[in-house]
Parts: structure tokens; sequence; C-alpha cells
């Protein structure tokens, strides 16, 4: 059993992208929750709120009880949560799985703390609990072991009687889409993302086969994609979902067309849609890529099958596609850095070579026509997608 049960991919905002340890105190996430709503982003369901990592000092000496670092939450964890359920958002807190946080001082880990971490969290509102793979004191290198460490916050975050959404956060290693649907939500799948189109880092150590080593950063997102390729049938609203890590729209270091590309893919395959990016400065180019209404809508639909790959053409141009409960999403997506014509054949995506689509453009939200057999766009831009719903 695992806290909650059927569900889509959880929407929400979350604070280590833009701010790592920096600057995360109670004014800014009371600020981000305000918002969420006053731009509009909540109403398109962006509504778990996450204070990442560096938001805890340590224990309390005669409790033991986590204490929030007072400099930066002064007025404490459970006013907080009130402030961001009273805006009509979920708060959502993170831990690791370990001894101590990946950036937080010692004893900030919940392992062997579980019981005692999650009873406290229930107590101030949390709705929602990320949990990182840091200091885990080599309890990780077999299924069995992943899967145990984890399962003790899952019985946990149970025993409390609150739905909390549990997000796994242990970097593909292990395998999680194999064994973390039994105990949560949704479970990450590589090192970190970082704000790159495809500039390999030495740091991104995660494969589909796991993880080498600890802390990988910066994957570029051309490369999470290519690793998120093939788990597709590890997704369903009731299994859970493949975490491609938190976004990168709207934060330096990829062109507009690039963050549009990563948006789109995210949500075609069904990952959370985190935002990652301070929205206190939120451009209207970034607003509008997340606030995407069509696109948004594929990531939620309640069928929950992730698009696939089903045409590749070394790896320069690529077409996803998968099935709504209205039709079939295709994605064309152009990887090259100079323009292509992309078809896409009916098929390969679950239709005929004789069939007749209707076809809308679900960024510019535009019906542009029919199709028979197949779906050309002449030239998709460089580091760009086209993504469309056909109905037959
Ligand atoms: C790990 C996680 C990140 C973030 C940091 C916080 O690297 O994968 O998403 O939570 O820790 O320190």
């Amino acid at each position: 059993q695992k806290p909650i049960e059927r569900h889509l991919p959880a929407m929400g905002w979350n604070s280590w992208n833009s701010f790592h340890c920096n600057e995360i105190d109670e004014k800014l996430i009371r600020d981000t929750a305000d918002i969420l709503v006053s731009s509009g982003l909540a109403a398109v369901g962006y509504t778990y709120l996450t204070i990442d990592d560096c938001w805890s000092s340590g224990r309390d000496p005669k409790t033991g009880d986590l204490v929030a670092d007072p400099k930066k939450f002064p007025s404490g964890m459970a006013s907080l949560g009130a402030h961001i359920h009273s805006r009509g958002l979920k708060f959502g807190i993170y831990s690791s799985a370990g001894t101590r946080t990946c950036n937080a001082p010692a004893d900030t880990g919940s392992l062997g703390r579980e019981a005692q971490d999650a009873k406290l969290w229930a107590s101030w509102g949390v709705d929602y609990l990320k949990y990182d793979n840091c200091f885990n004191e080599g309890q990780y290198g077999t299924e069995e072991k992943s899967f145990e460490r984890y399962k003790k916050m899952a019985d946990a975050l149970l025993a409390t009687g609150r739905p909390i959404y549990y997000s796994l956060c242990n970097w593909g290693q292990d395998f999680p889409w194999k064994w973390a649907s039994k105990i949560g939500n949704s479970w990450r799948t590589t090192g970190d993302i970082g704000p790159s189109w495809n500039t390999p880092s030495p740091y991104c150590k995660c494969t589909v086969a796991g993880c080498d080593a600890y802390g990988s950063v910066n994957c570029p997102i051309m490369n999470i994609l290519d690793k998120n390729i093939g788990l597709e049938p590890y997704a369903s609203p009731t299994l859970g979902w493949n975490d491609m890590d938190m976004l990168e729209v709207g934060n330096a270091g990829m062109t507009t067309a690039e963050q549009l590309s990563h948006f789109v893919l995210w949500a075609v395959m069904k990952s959370p849609l985190i935002l990652g990016n301070d929205l206190r400065t939120m451009d209207k180019a970034t607003r509008t890529i997340l606030a995407a209404r069509e696109i948004v809508a594929v990531n939620q639909d309640p069928l929950g099958v992730p698009a696939r790959l089903v045409q590749d053409w070394g790896k320069r141009q690529q077409v996803f596609a998968g099935p709504l409960v209205d039709g079939h999403v295709v994605v064309l997506l152009n990887r090259d850095s100079v323009p292509a014509k992309i078809t896409a054949s009916f098929d390969k995506i679950g239709l005929t070579s004789t069939t007749t689509a209707r076809v809308r453009d679900l960024w510019r939200r535009l019906d542009i026509g029919t199709a028979t057999g197949s779906f050309t766009v002449d030239a998709v831009l460089p580091h760009s997608v086209i993504i469309v719903k056909l109905q037959v």
C-alpha cells in the first residue's frame, strides 16, 4: 500500500532549481504561494509548493525533532503550512533517506527516524514529501536494499493517517521504476537536471541501468529524455510516474524554443510538472509556456499513458506518440541545429495508413485541418517541437 493510490502526475513548484540553499526563507515561500495564485498558475494545476533542501538546521537536542532553521523560518513550519493552505495550495517538504540531507547540516536526514519525522510533518500539515538519497549508509546496491530503505518512510507516512504524496528521489539508482510503484507516487529516474539542451556533463553518471555515483548534477535535458525512453510501461495512474526531474523553464541556459521542447516532452512522457523558476521575476514567455493549457491537459489526461518514441532518424529527428482519452498526441522533435522536415506515419502511432484524422496544434491552440495516413511539417525549427492531437 502507498500513501496515495490512483492519481495523475503531480504539478507544483519546488525551490531547488533556482535557489538551491540560498535565499530560501518564509518570505520567499509565502510570496511564491501568492504568485502561484495571482499568476493563474495554480488554476492551471500547479498546486504542490515544496521547500527543498536547506530548510532544517538540525534536531532539537531534547525531543530529537527536526528543527526548521529559525533564521530562515522564524514563524515556524505549521504557520507557513497554514499560509500555503489558505491560498488553496498544498505543502511539500524535503528530507533524505540517509543520516543527513545532501546539503544541510548533520542529523537532518530521516533514516532511522522515519516515524518521528513523518508525524512531525503531518502535524505541520504537510501534503507531499520529496525523499532524497544522500548519506544513505551504503544501503543500496540491490533493488531489495533500496526498496526496504524507502519503504520505511512509506509506512511512516501511511501511519500518520494523512494523505501525503511520496516522491522518491534516488536518481534512478537500483531501478526504482521496478519497485517504487508499490510504495510511492513517483520516482526520479536520473541524476539532477541542469538548464542545458545537450552539453554533456561529466557529473551525469546515471543511466537507465542505474547510477554509479552519488551527486550527479547537470544532466542536459536531451540526456534525461534518452534515459527515460523505454520506461513508459512502468508508469500509469495506479503505478505512479517516472520523474524526469523539476523543470528548468524560465531559468537561464536554454533558448525559448528549447524550453518549450523541454516542457512538451516532460508533459507527454507524464513526468510530474514541478516548476523550478523564480516566480517573482517570471517573464511573459515563461508564463505562456507553463500555462499552455492544452499541453498540461495531455500531462493530466486521465488515461495516463506516457508517449513513446515511435520513429527515430539517428537521434536527429524523432517522433513521440501516445493515446489520450479522446485521440492521440504526437510530438515531432528536431534535435538538429538546422530546420528539418518530419513526417509522423499513422501506422506507427496506433492508426492506419488510410485513416483520416483531424489535427489540432496544442501549442498554438489551432485546428489545422485533416491528414490521411501521415502528418508532415516541412520545417521544424532547430531544437524545436510541434505538438498535435489527432482525432478520428
Ligand atoms: C539532490 C537532489 C536534488 C536536490 C538536492 C538538494 O541532488 O537530486 O533534486 O533535492 O539534492 O540538496
